[in-house]
């Protein structure tokens, strides 16, 4: 099976790094394919928990491991990832940087957060890690590329003429201080001079790894419905988080993938502002939260918690092609006496749907039909107990999609294989 994605099925933090970190076992390349360090992996090995941000989750595997062209690069954010790692046994050598990756520069961090702040009650509640300024470069072809580091040259050349423009935004529009020329490429030659091992030619490194018939691995970060054509926009994070662009963004053919493994929890969780139908109303989406330890790994944020929303996955399966999900996190649910999930939405108009609807105002407004599961009362140590797996089969009649792996707890080894 040359090419698998992996990809979120719900708003991200469905567990993707520990579904890449059980796959990656039987891979030889683990690909990032697009975001940055708004993405925040949990893994937790012997007791040890890593929290990945940037370097595809396979790191942990000492697998050959791609940070794809589609990704948004912070030099510095990276360069602590790799420190980390290394100060605790891991090798990062075999990490491999596209140099058609986007740099996230300083003023991309300053731009956001002044941005945030400006929309006050109608910010996105982004991660501030400068990814939406900084695709927005991208597409106006003012980036600066993970190539522009290998000639210090073009490198403050590039810096000043893109600090021109940017320190007049900050001054004028958003009324933050300049940045400072001299400092600034200084600070980026530095890091510059540490990171010049890692740039390549990903593209040509994944082709001949397919060619020679290896396994590879495509990881997303965030999930179907942060993405920014499909999900729920405004409230999306700037880069295409679905499978297709994984083709897109690593540099192959679409023709090369030939598996899609979605990622979801057996509820939902989102992070920053939108709308969320199944978000729970009471006192059990404070308890979701805690059993599930609901918190954001980049910005320590509480999650929001809401019942598995089935028209929502529906979505996700049909925009990513996906041909099998792992449900993460049925642990979690152990506790409930009951588990209502959404099979449907009404919509204002009166109307049920089993789709998501295509429009905005449609989706702000709908409620979720719920029906109720019975809950299993005990723990899932030993195996899946007779409610918890008609749970299970309840979500893979309702989809059509086989549910290949069951996540049981957050430890590396607590997975259950059903195929
Ligand atoms: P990602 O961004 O999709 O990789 O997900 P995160 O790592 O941000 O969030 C998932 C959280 O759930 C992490 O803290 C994981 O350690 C934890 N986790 C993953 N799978 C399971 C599971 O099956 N059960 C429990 N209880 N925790 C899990
Ligand atoms: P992983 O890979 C959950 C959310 C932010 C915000 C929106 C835009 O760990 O699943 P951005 O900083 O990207 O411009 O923020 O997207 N968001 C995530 N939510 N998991 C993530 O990544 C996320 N990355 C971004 O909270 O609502
Ligand atoms: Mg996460």
């Amino acid at each position: 099976m040359p090419a698998t994605v992996i990809v979120g099925a719900q708003w991200g933090d469905e567990g993707k790094g520990k579904i890449v970190d059980l796959l990656a076992q039987d891979s030889d390349l683990v690909c990032r394919y697009q975001g940055g360090p708004n993405a925040g992996h949990t893994i937790i090995v012997d007791g040890e928990t890593f929290k990945i941000r940037q370097i595809p989750s396979g790191v942990l595997r000492g697998k050959t491991c791609v940070i794809g062209a589609g990704c948004v690069v912070d030099p510095e954010v990276l360069l602590v990832e790799f420190d980390e790692l290394e100060s605790r046994g891991m090798s990062t050598e075999d990490v491999h940087v596209s140099g058609e990756a986007h740099l996230i520069m300083p003023w991309h961090v300053a731009i956001d957060r002044a941005s945030e702040r400006r929309l006050g009650k109608l910010q996105i509640g982004t991660t501030r890690r400068g990814i939406g300024p900084c695709y927005a470069d991208k597409a106006a072809r003012l980036g600066i590329r993970v190539q522009d580091l290998l000639d210090p040259k073009i490198l403050r050349q590039k810096i000043e003429v893109a600090l021109a423009e940017k320190n007049v935004w900050l001054e004028r529009v958003y009324g933050v201080p300049p940045l400072e020329l001299e400092a600034l490429a200084e600070q980026l030659e530095s890091l510059a001079k540490r990171l010049r091992p890692y740039v390549s030619d990903t593209s040509l490194l994944v082709d001949r790894a397919l060619r020679e018939g290896r396994n590879v691995l495509l990881e997303g970060a965030q999930g179907t419905l942060l993405d920014l054509d499909h999900g729920t926009y405004p409230f999306v994070t700037s880069s295409s988080t679905v499978a297709a662009n994984a083709a897109t963004s690593i540099g192959i053919g679409p023709n090369r993938i030939d598996r899609v493994v979605g990622v979801a929890k057996a509820y939902v969780t989102r992070v920053g502002e939108g709308p969320f139908p199944t978000e729970i109303d009471d006192a059990d989406q404070e308890r979701v939260r805690k059993l599930g330890a609901e918190f954001g790994t980049v910005t320590g944020r509480e999650r929001r918690c809401g019942w598995l929303d089935l028209v929502a996955l529906r979505y996700a399966v049909r925009l990513n092609g996906i041909t099998s999900l792992a449900l993460t996190k049925l642990d979690v649910l152990s506790h409930f006496e009951e588990l209502p999930v959404c099979v449907a939405y009404r919509l204002r108009d009166g109307t049920e749907t089993q789709d998501f609807p295509a429009h905005q105002s449609d989706f702000h407004h709908c409620r979720p039909i719920y029906e109720s599961l019975a809950g299993w009362n005990v723990p899932l140590t030993n195996g899946l107990p007779d409610a918890a797996r008609k749970y299970v089969e309840f979500v893979e009649e309702a989809l059509g999609v086989e549910i290949s792996l069951v996540g049981t707890g957050a430890e590396r080894e607590r997975v259950v294989a059903l195929r």
